[in-house]
């Protein structure tokens, strides 16, 4: 599959490392409506530099767009690459509002391509290793879970680029930007969410539109009850962490890694569950052909590992025509539990997550 990278900023460049170093996928264009960022990260790779999607979108063999632009601009692009009839990756978030990601799912199913949203943490092995727990009933029934994030971005962070803390273009701050990742893995092993109760505040940054610092109860349609904290005002920058917690077995990432499991052997019932048994153990969850790979190159900070896995996800899907496991719609969902925390907060009032659905 050869690719254009729409975007050549700070996730682009890995997105284009990804590309050139993934079996079945080449790396044939860069866009960036900066000339010269375009022409560098395509140099990088030997591709060609250009400085309009429109542009790619005309190249017949370019066969899909990964979409690395400022957020607030994603379904827009997004919709012209499918109408083109090309496959979308789309970064984190869709898009900043529910109406621009649902004109994305419309033009998906009319074009009948493959579009996967990235949430790469979905594919670490920790993750995996969860929600496969969770599949298999080996935490019972879940009953609760948090998701907590504690950053420290800097006001010079905030000032490198003009798109971010506004609403138009990050469409939010701490929770939209940094938090989704962790609330998206939060979502994804407890189901479908309700209602949320929120508050939210900008409380140690200046010049941007938008929360660094909120805190949320969220309410699933299982039942199970969430606790979700998220900042980028906690100096000097700690960790992000899930928790899921159910009657049979609890566990625990934390910034990746699975740091506590205790679960029923697959199969186990009975009063003692999970009590002694050599398979409720982290360590015999992370099969070593997840794991991942020593020393892998590093963009930002960011390794590529997980964004090369959710790429073979989407090659797949594409080759075959199956759903990506990080959907429009699965993003969809996380998307409205941001939307429905921000008018929570607004209204000073529990929120329906179905409410904030156009
Ligand atoms: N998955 C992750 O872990 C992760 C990490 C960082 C950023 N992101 C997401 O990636 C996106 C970009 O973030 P970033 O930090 O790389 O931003 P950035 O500002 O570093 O880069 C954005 C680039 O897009 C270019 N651009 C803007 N509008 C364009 C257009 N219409 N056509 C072509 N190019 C255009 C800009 O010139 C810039 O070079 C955001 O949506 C962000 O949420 C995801």
């Amino acid at each position: 599959m050869r690719f254009a990278v729409v975007g050549a900023g700070v996730i682009g460049a890995l997105h284009a490392r990804t590309i050139a170093n993934l079996d079945g996928a080449t790396l044939a264009a860069v866009v960036d409506i900066e000339q010269p960022r375009a022409e560098q990260l395509a140099a990088e790779h030997d591709a060609t530099a250009l400085s309009e999607l429109h542009q790619a979108l005309s190249v017949p063999d370019i066969d899909a767009v990964a979409i690395c632009t400022p957020s607030g601009n994603h379904a827009e692009l997004a919709e012209a690459a499918l109408k083109a009839g090309k496959h979308v990756v789309v970064e984190k978030p869709l898009d900043v509002s529910l109406e621009a990601g649902q004109r994305v799912a419309r033009a998906q199913v009319e074009s009948g391509r493959t579009v996967a949203v990235i949430s790469q943490h979905r594919f670490d092995p920790s993750s995996l290793a969860v929600d496969r727990a969770i599949r298999e009933g080996r935490l019972g029934r879940v009953t609760s879970g948090s998701a907590t994030i504690s950053w420290w971005r800097s006001q010079a962070y905030y000032d490198s680029a003009g798109w971010r803390g506004t609403w138009a273009l990050d469409g939010g701050g701490a929770l939209m930007n940094q938090g989704i990742h962790t609330i998206d893995l939060l979502v994804w092993f407890l189901g479908t969410p309700v209602e949320v109760f929120a508050w939210t505040g900008c409380l140690a940054h200046e010049r941007i539109e938008v929360e660094d610092t909120a805190v949320a109860t969220i309410r699933f349609e299982s039942g199970a009850l969430g606790v979700i904290q998220g900042t980028t005002a906690a100096y000097p920058g700690l960790n992000a962490r899930v928790q899921v917690h159910g009657d049979r077995g609890s566990a625990v990432i934390d910034d990746d890694q699975l740091t506590y499991f205790h679960a029923a052997a697959r199969g186990e019932v009975g009063p003692d569950v999970g009590a002694g048994s050599p398979d409720n153990q982290a360590h015999d969850l992370l099969a070593p052909d997840v794991s991942p790979t020593e020393g892998e190159a590093r963009v930002a900070g960011i390794t590529a590992t997980s964004h090369t896995a959710q790429y073979e996800d989407f090659l797949e899907a594409a080759r075959h025509g199956t759903r990506p496991l990080v959907s429009v719609t699965e993003a969809l969902r996380t998307l409205a539990v941001v939307r429905a925390i921000y008018s929570s907060a607004d209204a000073g009032r529990p929120v329906p997550v179905a409410d904030v659905a156009p």
